[in-house]
């Protein structure tokens, strides 16, 4: 047993999911909802098998999953407090559906975005099921409204995590002098950073302004200079308004 709850530790944007059966539409609410995959985009929503969702879905089934906004709330607690088994979810006080365009299944209005799914793969979990779907169409809100955020509790997104360092490793390239510097800091500026070695004699050499790349990020390849010692280098990694990262080199990279 787990007394800690440790699902209660993790943090997602509820979903909406929404199936069909023998003429019946339903939604329910699923905090387990997660993009598993980019190209095509794919979601997976895990569903515990005593919901009547989890008898309306199942492989090759259409189903639709709306990203809650944080004005759903209430939406929320009712369709994920009552099952469709006790009473008739389609009619619930405040949840608008949309025809899907692709599917016949419709989506809910007023999240922060729908996608239309085809399930294409499924996980057996105790008691629960994960649903894997192929997305086949999606429908954003404009403008987009704040996330309905799960984390034990329901909550609005909170202030962007401010960035404070950078964080940087570095190691010798085998066989030679040359040493591969990778560092990362905020995106929204796009500064270079900075690269000084130390070495162990006192030795001190800047090298300059290295260009981040666009996610913020720096990969380069630098040539210890003539006369620096390799052994026992030290790197330091700056960029303006930041905490400088200051690293030793690793042991020899191994190309694969
Ligand atoms: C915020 C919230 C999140 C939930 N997340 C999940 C979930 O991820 N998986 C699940 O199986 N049930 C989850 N539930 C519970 C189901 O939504 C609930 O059992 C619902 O009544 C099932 O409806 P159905 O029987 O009509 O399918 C959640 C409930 C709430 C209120």
């Amino acid at each position: 047993m787990f007394p800690l709850q440790p699902w209660k530790k993790a943090t997602s944007t509820v979903g909406l999911v929404v199936t069909r059966g023998s003429g019946c539409t339903n939604v329910m609410a699923a905090e387990w909802t997660y993009f598993v995959a980019r190209e095509p985009p794919h979601i997976a929503v895990v569903i515990n098998e005593k919901n009547w969702t989890a008898e309306l879905v199942g492989l090759g089934d259409s189903f639709t999953v709306t990203l809650a906004s944080s004005g759903q709330a209430d939406l929320v607690d009712f369709v994920g407090g009552f099952s469709g088994r006790d009473v008739d979810k389609s009619t619930t006080s405040g949840l608008r559906f949309e025809p899907g365009s692709s599917v016949e299944v419709p989506w809910v209005a007023g999240g922060v975005a729908a996608f239309e799914c085809v399930a294409v793969a499924e996980l057996d979990l105790p008691q629960y099921r994960q649903v894997v779907g192929e997305v086949v169409d999606w429908h954003e809100t404009v403008p987009e409204p704040a996330p309905l955020v799960k984390h034990d509790g329901m909550y609005h997104l909170g202030i962007p995590v401010e960035r404070v360092a950078v964080v940087a490793a570095a190691g010798l390239l085998s066989g030679g002098r040359t040493v591969r510097v990778c560092a990362t800091g905020p995106v929204d500026d796009d500064l270079p950073f900075g690269i000084r070695l130390d070495a162990l004699d006192g030795t001190t050499v800047e090298l300059g302004g290295y260009p981040c790349d666009e996610y913020g990020d720096l990969l380069a390849e630098i040539e210890v200079p003539e006369g620096i010692a390799v052994s026992g280098l030290t790197i330091q990694v700056s960029r303006p308004g930041l905490r400088s990262a200051v690293v030793r080199l690793a042991r020899p990279h191994v190309e694969s």
